[in-house]
């Protein structure tokens, strides 16, 4: 720890007080993960402790320490989490390992407690779940399983495919409480020369119901294409390998609410 200034101020931070390094630091001594502070996540490993928290096998297996950092920032113990394509269920073991209660559906399922269900039909009453996770296909790149209502099967250059995950849109707002909060992981797709804004395209989408929390960068990394090879042709035949995906956090807005505005913070107490 660096010592402290009669005013508070660490003296080993850097000039602009941004400790970076503090955020690097992906594991904690107990084996969980700690809480970002910064929209750059950028994790070396998968999952992290000693249980393993979805299939590190599954090609599009979420990180774990992404789900972990939600959950910990908008839910409390017992509340009620939902991943609509949960796939090898990194959702269901990072949120049974909190605490929270969880229910994963997938079209074809990769975990033994994910529900086979269509993300566009979501058997949940209206208004009943705390937050919603969903890493969703981002083009038909990956081939998930044969199911003929596989998302995945539909490519990022058609529009039906952002047509299909509105639909899912729509249900998750449907299901989510008014003033909570869904966290939406997709990627970007650079193919036979054409770049194709997947990001933007839902993001789109998204904002017809949803508002805005923040957006946070997802370094990719264990990529096919991170070998020296690929970044060889990246060089030579001037395009860019995929670096990162977008986190969308968003929030169901709250009807305004009718209670009294609470007393104001003292700001001088933390200083
Ligand atoms: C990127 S993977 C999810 C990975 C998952 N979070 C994990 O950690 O294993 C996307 C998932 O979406 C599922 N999916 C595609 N279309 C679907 C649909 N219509 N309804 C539900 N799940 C669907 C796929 O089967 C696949 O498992």
């Amino acid at each position: 720890m660096g010592k402290r200034k009669a005013r508070g101020e660490r003296t080993d931070m850097p000039l602009n007080g941004f400790a970076y390094e503090v955020s690097m630091v992906k594991e904690a001594k107990d084996g969980k993960p700690s809480l970002e502070a910064t929209t750059l996540w950028d994790y070396p490993t998968q999952s992290y402790g000693r249980t393993p928290k979805g299939d590190n096998k599954f090609q599009g297996v979420t990180p774990a320490f992404l789900i972990w950092n939600l959950i910990q920032r908008y839910t409390k113990p017992g509340d009620l989490v939902v991943d609509p394509m949960a796939g090898s269920g990194t959702t269901i073991d990072v949120c049974k390992d909190e605490g929270r209660e969880v229910i994963g559906y997938d079209i074809a399922p990769q975990h033994p407690e994910v529900i086979q269900n269509d993300a566009r039909n979501i058997p949940l009453s209206d208004e009943s779940v705390d937050l919603v996770f969903i890493d969703s296909p981002y083009s038909d790149n990956v081939s998930y399983s044969d199911h003929p209502d596989c998302i995945g099967k539909i490519s990022c250059e058609d529009e039906r495919f952002y047509d299909e995950l509105e639909k899912v849109a729509k249900e998750v707002y449907r299901i989510l409480k008014p003033g909570k909060v869904i966290g939406w992981l997709i990627g970007d797709q650079w193919v036979k020369k054409k770049f194709t804004p997947v990001g933007f395209k839902l993001y789109e989408r998204l904002a017809k119901y949803f508002e805005t929390v923040d957006v946070i960068c997802v370094a990719r990394r264990g990529q096919s294409s991170h070998t020296g090879v690929w970044h060889y042709r990246a060089k030579k035949f001037n395009f860019y390998l995929r670096g990162f995906k977008y986190l969308f956090i968003m929030r169901k807005p709250a009807p305004p609410s009718t209670k009294k505005p609470a007393a104001k913070v003292k700001w001088a107490k933390y200083k």
